[in-house]
C-alpha cells in the first residue's frame, strides 16, 4: 500500500491558510494529473467555496449519524460497509480533487468510539491518494487532537508582518513540542507587497527548511468578496505562480 504524500496548512487566523490549500490542491493535482484528497479540517469551513464546489455533508453530521447507530455498528457485521457508505456521502468528488469537510459536531454524546472509528477510516482512505492537503484551523493546539498522521510537509502560514511572523515561529515551536511526524517545516509569508522589508527579514524565525514568499494579489482578495472559486485566477496571476513555485519545492 501506498501512503500519501501529507501537507499540513497551519497557521494563525486570516493569514491565507484556505486560500494557499486551494490554490496548492490545483497545483498539486496538475501537476501529478491524480486526483488530489483536500481536507478542510477547520470547523469554520470554507475549502469548499475556495476550491468552487457545494458541501452537503460534513464529517460532523456525520458523526452524528453514526452515534444513533453505534450499538449497532459496535456489533461488528457490516460495520465496514456502514462506515464507508456514510463516509462518501460527507466527500465532494471532483476531477482534480475530492473534498472532505471535517465540520463540527453539536452533540453532547460520547464520541470517542466513533471519532476513533472515523479517524481509522479516514486514515485509511487518504492512502488511496497521492496527495493529501490539510487546511487547518488557526493555532496549532488541535493537531495533536486530530490525528498522529505523519506530515511530511507542514507549511505555516504567517502574513508579512513581524508579529506575524513571530507567531508562526511560536506555531513551529508548538509543533515540535508536541513531538508532531513532521518532514519539512516550510515558512510561506503571504501577501508581501514588493520586496521583503530588511526589518522582516530580519525577523524571519529559526527552525524552517525553506522560506516561500506569496505576493499580495488583488485578484485574490476580489474572488474572497463575491465568494468566487479561485479557479477563476488567471494562471499567470501572481499568487497562482507562487504556488505553482512551492509545488515544485515540495515534490
Ligand atoms: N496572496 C493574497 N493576496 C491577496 N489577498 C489574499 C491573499 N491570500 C489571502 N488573501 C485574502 O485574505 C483573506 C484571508 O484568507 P484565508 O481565508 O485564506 O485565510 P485563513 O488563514 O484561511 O483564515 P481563517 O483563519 O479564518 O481560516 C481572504 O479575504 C483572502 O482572499
Ligand atoms: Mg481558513
Amino acid at each position: 500500500m501506498t501512503v500519501a504524500f501529507t501537507i499540513a496548512v497551519a497557521g494563525k487566523g486570516g493569514v491565507g491558510k484556505s486560500t494557499l490549500s486551494a490554490l496548492l490542491v490545483r497545483e498539486m493535482s496538475s501537476r501529478s494529473g491524480k486526483v488530489v484528497l483536500a481536507v478542510d479540517a477547520d470547523p469554520n469551513s470554507n475549502l469548499g467555496e475556495k476550491l468552487g464546489v457545494a458541501v452537503e455533508r460534513t464529517i460532523g453530521d456525520l458523526r452524528e449519524d453514526l452515534l444513533k447507530r453505534s450499538e449497532e455498528l459496535a456489533g461488528g457485521g457490516s460495520k465496514h460497509e456502514a462506515v464507508m457508505y456514510h463516509l462518501r456521502l460527507a466527500m465532494v468528488e471532483g476531477r482534480e480533487f475530492d473534498l472532505v469537510t471535517m465540520g463540527r459536531s453539536e452533540g453532547r454524546g460520547c464520541y470517542c468510539y466513533i471519532n476513533n472509528l472515523l479517524r481509522t477510516y479516514l486514515d485509511d482512505v487518504m492512502d488511496d491518494y497521492p496527495y493529501v492537503v490539510i487546511d487547518n484551523e488557526a493555532g496549532m493546539e488541535h493537531l495533536s487532537r486530530r490525528t498522529c498522521r505523519r506530515m511530511d510537509v507542514l507549511l505555516v502560514v504567517s502574513d508579512a508582518t513581524t508579529v506575524g511572523l513571530t507567531t508562526a515561529g511560536r506555531i513551529l515551536t508548538l509543533a515540535r513540542e508536541m513531538e508532531l511526524d513532521i518532514g519539512a517545516a516550510v515558512l510561506i509569508i503571504n501577501r508581501v507587497r514588493g520586496e521583503l522589508p530588511p526589518a522582516l527579514r530580519d525577523a524571519v524565525p529559526q527552525g524552517f527548511s525553506s522560506v516561500v514568499l506569496i505576493p499580495h494579489d488583488p485578484a485574490v482578495e476580489e474572488l474572497a468578496a463575491s465568494g468566487g472559486p479561485l479557479s477563476r485566477l488567471p494562471p499567470d496571476s501572481p499568487a497562482v505562480n507562487a504556488v505553482r513555485g512551492l509545488a515544485r519545492e515540495l515534490k
